[in-house]
This record gives structure tokens, sequence and C-alpha cells, in this order.
């Protein structure tokens, strides 16, 4: 397969793989001159119809130590606004001669939808509330950096499971790698049925802090809900906000993730967030090494 459209579509060897080459990758960007030359014949258009900062640059670096060529769209200043479909734009851009393209986009799909009707590489940077590929890549290998494995790890998601394409790509990825997985957070932002994808359901986030090993702290994403059924942000705090007195009286050192962006003292305070115990920028670190690794992959596809 020439695209990444979802961990749904990869198995355990897959993601080993994607670690490995990430590792080298890795070393790579921590010596001093942090390029390579193995994509100077490849060029790739970053198309983002909805806003980024993480991903988008993350993608943006990733190509550029690669010695890719890039071209980076973004809808808002784009002639999508003009009335312009995704596939005449996309094949308007593939047309300059473009190998791959890196999507976010706010339908769930979109990267699938795409991946029928044009013949370059896709890599889903995010499709609305369904799948964030990479950012699960990165969060495993951040977990396997920090803890040394993911197999047999607790691993908690908290959160808007409903509206997230990090849980649902944190699940599938974590469930390949053998961890175990809880997801918490208020009834009406957890979706009926997730049991069916192997994770147990808490509601109680002191319980589900005791119990894992590493707890994955989502934003509540209200651009993406009817603000009537979600209870009031005070609310959320109160029950599913961490904080550094909760953790201190956990008796072990739990890891703290969060994908990004943070709402400081809503879901997460800023001394948890800044402690040692967090490994959140670590996690925006390692998204260059994987997306180098996920790239230079699905590339040499290309040139096979
Ligand atoms: N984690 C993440 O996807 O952040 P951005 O929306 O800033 O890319």
């Amino acid at each position: 397969v020439n695209h990444l459209l979802g961990i749904k579509y990869l198995n355990e060897a897959d993601i080993q793989l994607i670690f490995e080459t990430a590792d080298h990758f890795k070393e790579v960007i921590n010596r001093p001159i942090k390029k390579v030359p193995s994509l100077r014949d490849i060029t790739i258009a970053n198309l983002f119809f909805e806003n980024s900062t993480r991903t988008k640059l993350s993608f943006e670096l990733a190509e550029k130590r690669l010695s890719a060529d890039v071209i980076n769209f973004s809808a808002a200043q784009s002639s999508v606004k003009k009335g312009e479909t995704l596939i005449d734009t996309v094949n308007n851009i593939l047309s300059m001669k473009v190998d791959m393209v890196v999507m976010r986009h706010p339908n769930p799909g979109a990267g699938v939808f795409l991946s029928r009707h044009i013949g370059a590489s896709i890599v889903n940077a995010g499709d609305g509330a369904h799948e964030h590929p990479t950012q699960a890549l990165l969060d495993s290998y951040s977990i396997r950096e920090r803890l040394g494995d993911v197999a047999g790890k607790n691993v908690v998601i908290v959160g808007d499971i409903l509206h997230s394409r990090v849980a649902l790509s944190n699940i599938f990825a974590l469930k390949l790698q053998g961890a175990n997985i809880k997801v918490c957070g208020p009834k009406t932002l957890i979706p009926k049925h997730i049991e069916s994808l192997g994770v147990t359901v808490e509601t109680d986030l002191r319980k589900a802090l005791e119990w894992c090993d590493v707890a994955n702290m989502l934003r509540v994403q209200n651009e993406r809900m009817d603000i009537s059924y979600f209870p009031s942000t005070r609310e959320y705090t109160q029950q599913f906000g961490v904080n550094k007195n909760m953790l201190d009286t956990l008796d072990k050192e739990i890891v703290i993730m969060h994908p990004g962006p943070i709402n400081r003292g809503v879901e997460i305070t800023s001394d948890v967030a800044d402690s040692k115990q967090a490994i959140i920028l670590n996690q925006v670190e390692n998204g260059v090494a994987v997306r180098m690794a996920v790239i230079y992959l699905l590339a040499s596809k290309i040139k096979s």
C-alpha cells in the first residue's frame, strides 16, 4: 500500500519497521548536520484544510530533513474559497509533478476518498474525528522511549473520546502492540460500544490514574460539538482535569502525555504539563523522526 490512511490498515510489523526507521532518523536529526539526501527526487505537497501547528510544521520539517522538495497549501488562502472541489484541487497540484500528498481535512474518510481518485501516495494528517495515524505512532514511540516497551503497559486515554481522532488511532496502535487500554471521560463524550475495540470504560478519573502507567490527556473539542450536551468547563475540570496534588497522592509516578494543543487549567494544570512526569514536548520532538520514517518508507515504494 502506498498510503498511510489510518492505523487500522497497519499491522504490528509495520509499526515496528516505522519505529526502527524512526530510531535511525532520531539519531540523524541530533547530528550537527540534521539532513540526509534520501528524497532529493521526491516532491511532497502538504494540504491543510483545517488548522494545525504541530502536525503541519512537523511534516514540513521531516520532509526538508529528508531533502524532499516541499510545497504547502492552506485551504483558507486558496481557491477552495472560490468553490474548487477537493479532487480538482489535488489533481491541479499533482499535475505539477508532485509525488506525495500529506492532507489534513475536517471530513472523516477524506484521505480514503482521495486515494480512490488520485494517483499519488497519501498520508493522513488527521481526518475529522476519524484517524490521526502519525500522532498515534509518535505517541507509542514516545511511550516505548520512556518505558522501554508498549506491550503490557496500562494506558488510559482521558477526555473527549467521542470527537477524537487521536483517541481512535491510539486505540488501534496500542492494541496492535499489546497494551491494556482504558478510556475515561464524561459519558456524553464516550462513544457507545467502544468496548468492541477492546478497551474498557472508567468514568472515575482517580481509579483510572491508580490503574495506569500512562495517562494521555485529551482536549475537549468544542469545535466539533453542540455545546449543549457537554458538561460545563468547570464541571469537566472538577471531574476529569489532572492536577499535581492528584498525581502526588498516587503510589507511583505515571507518565503524562498530551497531543496538544493544551487548554491549560482545563484538562491539565500547568504544574503537571510542565513537570518531569510529562513527555509532551518529547512527543513533539519524536514526531519529526516518526514522520521522516513514514515518508521515507512510502517514498521507497514510489521509487521501486
Ligand atoms: N497534535 C496535533 O495534531 O496538533 P495540531 O493540531 O497543532 O497539528
